[in-house]
């Protein structure tokens, strides 16, 4: 797939900056932000854009004049999960790698609901997770302009994480082995998980993973978790770059092409009964029941 299909046209043009350079990979021009630039993957059978954690892009939006949101294009779909998911650690990998090239002083924010979560650890870890396709852990020269990292839901979520938020005190359905990999990122982590969430704490309460954004103090926590990395990460610059009080006067509109956006909620996931968990012939509780054959052939 060219690269160029990984990106949608999202960056807010009144509220950015000329670039610093192109890609040559890339077809469609980059924007670079004055503020934060957001990449957002959204959850399991969500619409296609940024699903309903772009709540949390938006208030990053309205906290940060001249941010700029895109969505990763991925399947996101339940069946497949396993190639879905690790479509969208290669696609979420690309734009990082696009948009640092073409604004190598950008402070990027990964944010990530569910499948989208588990993209965004694993795009920042690697990929260490049992069935899943082996990646490697960000790379240093991609890593430097990654400020934050929010997820709700994820799969492969895991207990007693310092960088660990919400009432969970399990493991999710798809454990991430190599959780030493995240440790150098730990203070731009921050990762919501619930008890009872049939993902990201192996629950059985099929309504919770559904609740992170019906929670104002998550949301705005996730949002101003972002805004202080970012506020840290420009204190830490020392060759003056972009500041958060921009010049942009254009609403904070987060939108994505042919997607939703931050205040259109898209069909919820997870907050109905085992059907509604169907995006194709093999429902979730199948991939449940694989993992789980795979793991007691595996142990
Ligand atoms: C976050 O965005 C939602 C939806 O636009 C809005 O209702 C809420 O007030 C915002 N919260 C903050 C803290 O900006
Ligand atoms: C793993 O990578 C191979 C080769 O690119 C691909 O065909 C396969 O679908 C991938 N599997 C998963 C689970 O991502
Ligand atoms: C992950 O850990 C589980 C449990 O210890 C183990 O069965 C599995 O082989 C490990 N997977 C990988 C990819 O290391
Ligand atoms: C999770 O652990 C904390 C700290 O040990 C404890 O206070 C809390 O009750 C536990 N929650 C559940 C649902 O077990
Ligand atoms: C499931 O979680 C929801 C949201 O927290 C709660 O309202 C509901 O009572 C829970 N259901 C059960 C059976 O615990
Ligand atoms: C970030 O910096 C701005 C501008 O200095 C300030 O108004 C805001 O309170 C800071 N927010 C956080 C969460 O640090
Ligand atoms: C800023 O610098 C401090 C001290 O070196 C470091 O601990 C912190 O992680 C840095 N913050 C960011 C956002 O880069």
């Amino acid at each position: 797939m060219p690269s160029s299909a990984f990106r949608t046209a999202l960056v807010l043009a009144a509220a950015a900056t000329p670039c610093l350079g192109q890609t040559t990979t890339s077809s469609s021009a980059i924007t670079c932000a004055t503020g934060i630039h957001m990449i957002v993957a959204r959850g399991s059978t969500e619409a296609v854009g940024l699903g309903r954690i772009g709540v949390v892009a938006g208030n990053v939006s309205e906290l940060v004049p001249g941010s700029s949101v895109d969505a990763v294009v991925y399947p996101a779909t339940f069946d497949a999960y396993f190639a879905s998911e690790g479509t969208g650690v290669l696609a979420m990998t690309a734009m990082i790698n696009e948009y640092t090239a073409a604004c190598p002083e950008s402070k990027i924010a990964l944010i990530g609901y569910s499948q989208g979560g588990q993209v965004a650890m694993d795009v920042v870890c690697g990929t260490s997770e049992t069935l899943f396709n082996v990646t490697a852990d960000l790379s240093d020269a991609l890593a430097k302009n990654v400020v934050a990292v929010v997820t709700f839901g994820d799969p492969s979520h895991m207990s007693g994480m310092p960088w660990n938020a919400g009432t969970s005190n399990n493991t999710g359905i798809f454990q991430r082995n190599n959780t030493a990999a995240c440790e150098p990122y730990n203070p731009n982590i921050r990762a919501w998980c619930d008890t009872g969430d049939i993902y990201c704490d192996k629950g059985n309460n099929r309504t919770i993973h559904g609740t992170y954004f019906s929670y104002d103090h998550y949301v705005s926590q996730a949002a101003e978790f972002i805004v202080g990395r970012y506020n840290e990460s420009l204190a830490n610059s020392s060759s003056g770059a972009p500041t958060a009080s921009g010049t942009a006067t254009v609403s904070p509109t987060v939108s994505s092409t042919g997607g939703a956006t931050a205040t259109t909620a898209p069909p919820v996931v997870g907050q109905n009964a085992a059907g509604s968990f169907r995006a194709g012939g093999v429902g979730m509780a199948g991939i449940v029941a694989v993992v789980g054959v795979a793991f007691g052939l595996l142990l």
